[in-house]
């Protein structure tokens, strides 16, 4: 087993149970962590988030909207630090803000992030936490968006890392802790295959 690696059971039971692969290498988790949500399961991940990052001394929680706000609400809630979530459409109300470029493999475009600068500042230390870590843009923009506001990225939490597609390597050769409760090595023949 990779040493950065510890598969959290619950959810590598959940996904065998309940995930379903898509063309493309895409894992379908929409019955309990990003469309129908499972309350249990998301708060033993969030525990589980807690402890790994229990070496760290956190005070904001930062995700990117829409799928990363649950888990990162709970680990918030948890460790009782604000939690702050990027937005993907810059509001007409917010003017002094922190903006930066993330280019979606996915959906193959280029979108914009911002958040406020009142919200992110000199002396914030960040846990960014996310549903899915795949190459890994989502989260360059994330430690973009801490480098500008002075602040300091702590580590980052993934409830599923998609290890073939290498955001995951990228990261930990950056120097981050990065956590991911679950590992995919492979969606190949639509077959899910764990890191093990
Ligand atoms: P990256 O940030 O790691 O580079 O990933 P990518 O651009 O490929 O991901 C873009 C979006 O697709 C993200 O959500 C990400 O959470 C999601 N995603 C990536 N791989 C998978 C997958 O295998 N399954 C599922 N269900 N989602 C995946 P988003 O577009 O920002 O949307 P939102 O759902 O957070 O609003």
């Amino acid at each position: 087993m990779a040493a950065y690696y510890k598969p959290f059971a619950p959810l590598i039971e959940r996904i065998k149970r309940d995930g379903k692969c898509l063309e493309g290498g895409i894992l379908k988790v929409d019955s309990f962590v990003n469309h129908q949500i499972d309350p249990t399961l998301l708060q033993s991940m969030s525990i589980e988030f807690v402890r790994r990052f229990a070496n760290k001394e956190i005070n904001k929680i930062l995700t990117i909207e829409a799928s990363g706000i649950a888990p990162a609400i709970m680990v918030g809630f948890l460790l009782n630090v604000p939690v702050v979530f990027a937005k993907k459409k810059k509001p007409s109300t917010m003017n002094d803000m922190l903006i930066t470029e993330v280019f979606s493999f996915t959906k193959q475009r280029t979108y914009s992030v911002c958040c406020a600068k009142e919200f992110l500042g000199k002396g914030d230390k960040v846990l960014f936490i996310d549903d899915f870590l795949a190459n890994g843009n989502a989260a360059k923009g994330i430690i973009d968006l801490v480098q500008q506001a002075g602040a300091e990225l702590e580590g980052m939490g993934f409830i599923v890392e998609k290890s073939f597609q290498h955001g995951g390597e990228m990261l930990r050769k950056m120097g981050y802790q990065v956590e991911s409760l679950a590992i995919i090595d492979s969606l190949d023949n639509c077959k899910i295959t764990f890191k093990a």
